[in-house]
């Protein structure tokens, strides 16, 4: 579940918000934010040799009962907020006796420092707790929902948000946040669809890299850097039927081509930790999986870090029916290569008999235990536990000026233009009455969205009414009626409308703000539907009627089917959870103080029918252009086209840019000879812009069927009005490859399509081929 917050009280939260003198720690250089992210990926610190602390640990090790080993392999919830069961209320009691290493949901300098206490002062070996939280799209200052980042294609944007995040979280005593969230997701029903960075295999990849370089900083023992967990480890996001924590049961082959990418470059990005995921594959809960934690993430990939599981993940090998009791589930999931039991005491309660009756070995545990001090280590509490804590630091960091500031240009490098009929946006000055309308045309609590960490949800995030209002020409007339509810039980429900009708009336624009309600995503929140939910679309059809120019603010943390809309009204915006300047960043696009830039990472269905829908399905052997128009017996469906309603890649700008065909520079390649794929892109429009140019790529045959599009390059450029610009992206072979039909990984040679254009389902196409 998302976290039910148990707010501080207001009292400690008001200390918390004054804004201090001291500053924090410098941000990091992020790498430009271009195409490919080919070049080879420094190890993080942590991963470099440090023979005195193998020396430290080892000497720490020989001392410890196995007990203390076992608890070091514990994490447990403090009792301030809980994302499922509380399975114990006396962690305070297991801190004292030695019993657990780690908390999570628990922060602010001065509660982690009470909590720290009591495990340096008061258990034998004063080993330190470390302190994890989900901080998921920010931790006070909040960001768009990682799918809204990941619309803006903005790496560089990307790893400043996850940066700035490591820097509030760690001002409040916080070491290790569970994030990046890499799970590939394509279905929207899933309402998980949110937390992630969309359906695509390398721009999820990039991602997973930039937020584990943002949050880790390159370097574990500054106090501002936290551990990266990539997580759900793995396949979380192939849930069938969209419905959480359901089965996975998918080959082989997609596991290895499209769910596992992310997790390995968050690898070799040098994640720290790992986290298992709720669901089995090939009929194994992932906490038990042997080939997933040890055969994959250790011995293929190297990774040296710890794997923490999902909440209770353990236990739930038994309704799984995997494990008859706690005690085998504990043996099966030590044994696949778990290191640190989130949240079910399985391991507290259970480890130290199955190594007394020989079911677990030792060796195991050690090396568990040696893989969590290390981090401990790396972190600098062993030299001072408290160094996260620091009230000074915690006070003068968070909501940061500069980080607000940040957090208003990620959010609207994160709206997407999804139609723009007559050009009808940014906003002209002759539009003098504005009516704002909707259910989160001035909801506080819902601009944040699901996961917002410790983010104020009732005072601090400006609403889209506030933020129009804040930034309107003076003489501008801005109000607003609610009109209409998100709560599904709303559907027939009419009572605001007239009110809402009426200011429409009277207004020379409606701004529908409409979409979900903040905990319809997230976890635990899948829908059947996509549809706006209540009664926002009947509201809609009516405001339309009045032949006012209608735009829609959409806001939410998935697809919803909008095919209505796409017909009906002027514009549409795409604003997801847009965070703490939510507001201020969808008026700065409305009034075109911004020119919008965002993409879809993950395809728009007209219907929930369609789903899954990406864009880089498989041709099959009927495609649908292989028969004449309405044909019968190809792949299609009899009441709606098979095309989406808005492809993977798509978003409008105010101005336009036009490509030139593509030119490559040879048209064949061997093994490990570059090909260059060129195009030129014009700013043919009225204003400055920027554009996502995207690069894709076809096998036509293979050993085993391709994908009829992959994403393998994009380059987002600013293009002045009028100016061209030529971009360029090299490819090799190994761009090329694929889990081959012998399993093994490269590419063959043969025939190649390449396109590069404005989407996925736009672009001038060449051809070209890899030899022997
Ligand atoms: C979620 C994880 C989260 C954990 C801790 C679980 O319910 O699946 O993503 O990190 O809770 O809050």
């Amino acid at each position: 579940m998302p976290p039910i917050s148990r707010n501080l009280t207001s009292a400690t939260l008001a200390t918390l918000l004054v804004a201090g003198s001291l500053a924090p720690a410098p941000l990091t250089a992020a790498p430009a934010a271009t195409a490919s992210d080919k070049a080879p990926v420094d190890a993080a610190s942590w991963q470099r040799a440090d023979p005195a602390m193998d020396r430290f640990i080892a000497d720490l090790m020989v001392k410890m009962t196995l007990d203390e080993k076992i608890g070091q392999l514990t994490l447990l919830t403090s009792n301030w907020e809980s994302t499922g069961p509380t399975m114990r209320d006396s962690y305070k009691e297991d801190i004292r006796a030695g019993r657990v290493g780690a908390i999570f949901n628990a922060y602010t300098a001065k509660y982690t420092r009470e909590l720290q206490a009591l495990a340096v002062e008061g258990t034998r070996l004063k080993i330190p707790l470390l302190f994890g939280y989900d901080v998921i799209h920010g931790h006070r200052t909040i960001f768009p929902i990682s799918l809204g980042e990941a619309a803006s294609w903005d790496l560089q944007a990307i790893e400043k948000a996850a940066r700035i995040s490591a820097i509030e979280a760690s001002a409040e005593g916080i070491h290790w946040t569970f994030s990046p969230m890499v799970d590939i997701a394509r279905d929207p029903r899933w309402g998980r669809i949110s937390e992630g960075a969309g359906e695509d295999v390398y721009l999820g990849s990039l991602i997973a890299k930039a937020r584990v370089r943002g949050y880790q900083g390159g370097d574990l023992s500054r106090p501002d850097t936290i551990l990266a967990t990539a997580k759900h480890f793995a396949a979380y996001g192939a849930a069938q039927a969209g419905r959480d924590y359901h089965t996975v049961d998918i080959s082989e082959r997609t596991m290895r081509d499209v769910y596992l990418p992310p997790f390995k470059a968050a690898a070799d990005a040098g994640a720290a930790t790992f986290m298992t995921a709720f669901n089995e594959y090939d009929g194994v809960p992932a906490s038990g999986s042997h080939y997933l934690l040890t055969d994959v993430l250790r011995k293929k990939w190297g990774f040296k870090g710890f794997v923490v599981t999902d909440y209770t993940s353990i236990n739930e090998m038994v309704p799984h029916g995997y494990a008859k009791d706690l005690k085998q589930a504990g043996e099966q999931a030590i044994r696949a290569g778990v290191d640190m039991d989130m949240q079910g005491a399985v391991f507290m309660e259970n480890l130290a008999k199955s190594v007394a009756e020989g079911k677990v070995d030792t060796a195991r545990i050690d090396a568990a235990v040696k893989a969590i001090l290390e981090m401990k280590y790396r972190l600098g509490l062993f030299d001072d536990p408290y160094r996260y804590a620091d009230a000074a630091r915690e006070k003068a960091t968070i909501y940061k000026p500069a980080f607000l500031e940040a957090a208003r240009d990620v959010a609207r490098k994160s709206i997407v233009l999804l139609k723009n009929k007559d050009n009808v946006l940014p906003l002209a000055a002759s539009a003098k009455s504005i009516a704002v309308i909707g259910p989160l045309g001035n909801s506080k609590e819902d601009m944040i969205g699901s996961w917002s960490a410790a983010g104020d949800r009732r005072t601090r995030p400006v609403t889209l009414l506030e933020g129009l209002q804040a930034g309107a020409p003076k003489g501008t007339t801005i109000a607003y009626a609610k009109g209409a509810s998100y709560h599904f039980d709303d559907v027939g429900k009419t009572d605001g409308f007239a009110e809402a009708l009426a200011l429409a009336e009277k207004s020379d624009v409606i701004i529908a703000a409409m979409g979900e309600h903040w905990n319809m995503t997230g976890e635990a929140a899948s829908r059947t539907s996509l549809d706006l939910p209540g009664n926002q679309q009947a509201l809609l059809e009516a405001l339309e009627k009045t032949g006012k120019p209608v735009i829609l603010v959409l806001m939410s943390g998935r697809p919803n089917s909008i095919e209505w809309a796409d017909a009906n009204v002027d514009a549409i915006l795409e604003a997801w959870y847009p965070g703490t300047m939510g507001g201020h960043a969808i008026a700065d696009i409305l009034y075109g103080r911004y020119n919008p830039s965002g993409k879809l990472p993950v395809t728009f269905p007209r219907t929930v029918g369609q789903v899954p829908i990406h864009y880089d399905m498989k041709n099959t052997g009927r495609p649908i252009e292989l028969g004449a128009p309405g044909a019968k017996y190809v792949s299609r469906y009899l009441n709606t086209p098979n095309t989406p309603l808005y492809p993977f890649g798509y978003g409008l700008s105010y101005t336009s840019f036009t490509y030139s065909p593509v030119t490559l520079d040879r048209s064949k390649i061997r093994p490990g000879e570059p090909l260059t794929a060129s195009v030129t892109v014009t700013n043919s429009g009225p204003r400055d812009g920027e554009e996502v140019v995207q690069l894709y790529v076809r096998d036509l045959v293979g050993s085993v069927t391709r994908p009829v599009k992959e994403l393998k390059g994009f380059q987002k450029i600013g293009l002045k009005k009028g100016e061209t610009r030529t971009v360029r992206f090299t490819l090799t072979d190994a761009d090329l490859a694929f889990t081959r039909q012998d399993m093994s990984w490269g590419s063959e040679p043969g025939a190649f399509k390449l396109w590069i254009g404005p989407s996925s389902a736009e672009g001038s196409e060449a051809s070209f081929e890899l030899t022997e």
